[in-house]
């Protein structure tokens, strides 16, 4: 089978997508498949002209905007061309982290109270009673994301100098530990948790060394299952298509376990945490790439 590896891209998450990419073509190879890698970069008509003639799949590797928002999947619907992961619908909802609240709130999951603000009211007053974070409404890896504790002054400057769109995202700041689970075929995998100094942001989350992941997490039985099944919940609320990943929160004090969002590209460099959930469940790195090639649609 031929398969191109589509990674890159022009979003802010393109070094996690290259690293993401190499990894995958990689396991493609060691998997027996003819790969075809791609790097995209702001020219979609090379991309297209690349998978011209078709290959049989395409393994999306990209992360973030027009990677991950339905915009190659659109492009890829339109060529006819199979490719892993979700399709433009969920793709979509997913990266606006305001539609997928909505969403996951009317399937009943327990999410932190937020609101979406323009960013001239964020800069007069707080949005919500600190601490609380703020985040764009699309991006990933933690990119832009402050949390915004008792006696920080960074509000205003924040506001003013956002980068990303009118309106931001604020997030109640819920205490305690860091869950993720991987939904792989409509199952979930594990429950890892994540166990950074301070906050799991970029460089926690890609340098070597830089959290800690525990798999399985260290949480009772009864909170392995509740996780789990907001997981594949979610993976359902949005119309997802082959492996998701969802992000929690959870707070021992108060037995409180919220749902932060679901990634339909979860990253799979060496830090990540899809692959290493597949691992503890039985399935190498070059099955699971292999399962997602397989199980491509469009
Ligand atoms: N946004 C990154 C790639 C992740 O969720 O793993
Ligand atoms: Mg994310």
């Amino acid at each position: 089978k031929r398969v191109a590896v589509l990674f890159g891209g022009i979003s802010a998450e393109r070094e996690v997508s290259l690293a993401t990419g190499r990894q995958v073509i990689a396991a493609l190879r060691t998997a027996g498949y003819e790969v075809l890698a791609i790097e995209v970069g702001a020219d979609l008509g090379a991309v297209i002209a690349a998978l011209t003639p078709a290959p049989d799949a395409v393994f999306n590797a990209l992360h973030g905007r027009f990677g991950e928002d339905g915009t190659i999947q659109g492009v890829l619907d339109y060529m006819g061309i199979p490719y892993t992961h979700s399709g433009v619908r969920a793709s979509a909802m997913a990266m606006d982290k305001s539609v997928a609240k909505a969403a996951f709130a009317a399937a009943g999951l327990p999410l932190a109270q937020h609101r979406i603000v323009p960013r001239d009211e964020l800069a007069e007053a707080d949005p919500l009673p600190r601490p609380y974070v703020l985040k764009p409404v699309n991006e990933g890896s933690s990119v832009g994301v402050h949390i915004i504790r008792h006696g920080d002054n960074r509000r205003a400057d924040i506001a003013r100098d956002w980068p990303f769109g009118d309106t931001v995202m604020a997030e109640e700041y819920i205490p305690g530990r860091e869950l993720t689970v991987a939904v792989l075929d409509g199952r979930a995998l594990a429950v890892t948790e994540i166990r950074s100094d301070g906050f799991y942001d970029y460089t926690a989350k890609y340098a070597e060394g830089g959290s800690r992941h525990d798999v399985p997490a260290r949480v009772t039985q009864e909170i392995t299952a509740r996780a789990k099944d907001v997981a594949v919940a979610a993976h359902h609320a949005l119309g997802c298509r082959g492996a998701s990943r969802a992000d929690f929160r959870y707070d021992d004090e108060t037995d409180r376990l919220v749902l932060l969002e679901v990634n339909t590209q979860p990253g799979l460099t060496p830090t990540s945490l899809v692959p290493e959930q597949a691992a503890y469940c039985g399935i190498d790195f070059p099955a699971l790439c292999a399962w997602m090639v397989e199980h491509a649609a469009c």
